[in-house]
């Protein structure tokens, strides 16, 4: 059985409005529901602003003269301003939660036609909540003299949201294979991480820190995240990147934050500086770690208030950017050694993302073997390719034990382009690559280059000889002991970092003297470390 239409929908105080002896040749929206002959109205609730009491009695005389059947009920709505989106929203709201509807015998079409925006709007998402469990419907002027006039029904149903979903899902796909570089990698932390990203980048611009060990693709990744903003129109000012450890002593404060003329001897013009110049953009700060404290003091404020004053000036200026940081160091080490500002890093790192070390993606060495091989194709002209037995070998290697990459891009990428740059006649065989692995294996042996900080003070205070004797298990806990001891003011202060966890629930035990026990059983103290 078909289901009895009723319609809901609000007087057009000027569409439905027209000289009285004109107004049968003038397309009246609300009217035109009821002249065509496809549409068999059962019931109209129509609602009006009280001010228009007359012309709601004469549009439903005309209603009943066009379509007797119809029973009409006027809403005189109490809303006083019909652009007071809450207001709306309420007298919409109550409407619908006082009309009975009933979905199964009835066919329910909300008129978006007449009524100001905000009504429209406010009945779009009264449907779309199934507050008014019904579709929408929009009237529009007829092309020629005899017809009522065009009418689309917008049905919110699934299929619909599903294929919006769709493009939101390709929309977002597309971002994560931007912020990739078109790599098409496989770890699937890492495209999660990438998906999250793009995310973060389209609708957020808060801070975002970027880690990871050195050369995993934090400035590359920087790069990315800011054409993705400009693809989607979120920046319009400049990309300004800066590497913090190239930012010394006076000159720092003014690199970045600019100076007056004469705010110094040698000062002789002003200097914008490079707050300034990522008005509107992004302001890349590479290597923040190395950043001075009266620098981080100011950026803080430049970040909170997007205000600061340059070198002696007197007055504040402003800037507003967008702030990504990246570091290869442990940032909460250092704040709790008192070299970073907390209250900085609890700023900067509203979104923080860890890229992962090569050796930790296995899968994607494969697909980034040859975007290194297209890089060099770009670059030189000449397209390199493995033989078969070659790219096996190399990727054997590349994702096995053996493969450490503890530079990680740059390691693959300084492999990749000395086997192109050697490869007879543009082709790598296994021969080369056997050339190349073992230059890798010395590189990388452990004696010849210690792969972190840790070790590094390992060998140094133990020797190379002890420290080779020391199984690998040893070796990583007493490299990173040694690491947070060296950035520590005392071994107490040390001992509350390594210790934090256990710390938390027993209250407060004797951390340094757990740390120095420790030590002890490699013959340290501790002491040769401190204030190095
Ligand atoms: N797939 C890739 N992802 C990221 N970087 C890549 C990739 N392939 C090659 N690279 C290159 O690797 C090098 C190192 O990348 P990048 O400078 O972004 O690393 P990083 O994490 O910033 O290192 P650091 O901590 O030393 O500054 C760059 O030359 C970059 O262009
Ligand atoms: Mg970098």
């Amino acid at each position: 059985m078909a289901r009895d239409v009723v319609i809901i929908g609000m007087l057009g105080s000027n569409l439905d409005r027209m000289p009285r002896n004109e107004r049968w040749e003038r397309w009246r929206p609300t009217i035109s529901l009821f002249q065509r002959e496809d549409l068999l109205i059962r019931r109209m609730h129509l609602l009006h602003a009280p001010e228009h009491s007359r012309l709601c009695a004469e549009v439903v005389a005309d209603i009943q003269l066009v379509s007797p059947e119809t029973t009409v009920i006027r809403g005189r709505s109490l809303i006083q301003d019909p652009w007071d989106f809450e207001e709306v929203y309420g007298a919409l709201h109550d409407m619908a939660r006082s009309t009975p509807f009933n979905p199964e015998t009835e066919d329910i079409l909300v008129h978006i036609t007449t009524g100001t925006h905000v009504v429209q709007i406010c009945l779009f998402l009264l449907v779309e909540s199934r507050h008014i469990p019904g579709r929408l419907v929009q009237t529009s002027p007829p092309r020629s003299k005899d017809s009522p006039g065009g009418l689309s029904v917008i049905d919110l149903d699934l299929g619909r949201y599903d294929r919006l979903a769709a493009r939101f899902a390709t929309e977002r796909a597309e971002g994560a294979a931007l912020l990739k570089s078109g790599i098409p990698t496989q770890n699937a932390h890492f495209n999660a991480m990438m998906d999250e990203i793009s995310l973060v980048a389209v609708s957020s611009d808060a801070p975002i820190l970027l880690l990871g060990p050195t050369g995993s693709g934090k400035s590359q990744l920087a790069a990315q995240i800011v054409a993705l903003k400009r693809a989607r129109r979120r920046i319009e000012g400049q990309f300004v990147e800066v590497n913090c450890a190239t930012l010394r002593g006076d000159a720092a404060m003014s690199a970045l934050f600019g100076h007056v003329k004469g705010a110094y001897t040698g000062a002789v013009t002003a200097r914008e500086g490079l707050l300034r110049a990522a008005n509107g953009g992004v302001l890349f700060l590479d290597e923040v770690g190395e950043l001075g404290l009266d620098e981080q003091a100011t950026l803080l404020r430049a970040i909170e208030h997007g205000r600061f004053a340059p070198v002696g000036a007197d007055q504040e200026v402003q800037s507003r950017f967008q702030l990504i940081t990246g570091t290869n160091r442990d940032l909460t080490v250092e704040a709790q050694a008192g070299r970073f500002r907390a209250d900085l890093l609890a700023r900067m790192d509203l979104w923080s993302f860890t890229l992962p070390a090569l050796r930790e993606r296995p899968e994607d060495i494969e697909p980034n073997l040859d975007y290194e091989l297209e890089l060099v194709r770009r670059r030189s002209g000449v397209a390199v390719t493995f033989s078969a037995e070659a790219r096996a070998r190399f990727l054997a290697f590349a994702t096995g034990p053996e493969g450490l990459w503890p530079g990680n891009f740059r390691d693959l990428g300084a492999a990749i382009t000395r086997l192109a740059t050697l490869a007879p006649g543009g082709r790598v065989r296994v021969e080369d690559v056997e050339r190349e692995l073992t230059r890798l294996r010395r590189a990388w042996s452990p004696a010849a280059n210690p792969t972190d900080a840790g070790d590094r003070l390992g060998r140094e205070l133990l020797g190379d000889a002890a420290w080779d004797e020391l199984d690998r298990f040893d070796q990583v806990q007493l490299a990173e002991v040694l690491r947070v001891v060296q950035a520590s003011p005392s071994l107490a202060a040390a001992g509350r970092v390594l210790f934090a966890q256990s710390r938390a629930r027993r209250g407060s035990p004797n951390d340094s003297d757990r740390l120095r026990k420790y030590l002890a059983g490699f013959g340290l103290t501790g002491a040769e470390l401190l204030r190095r």
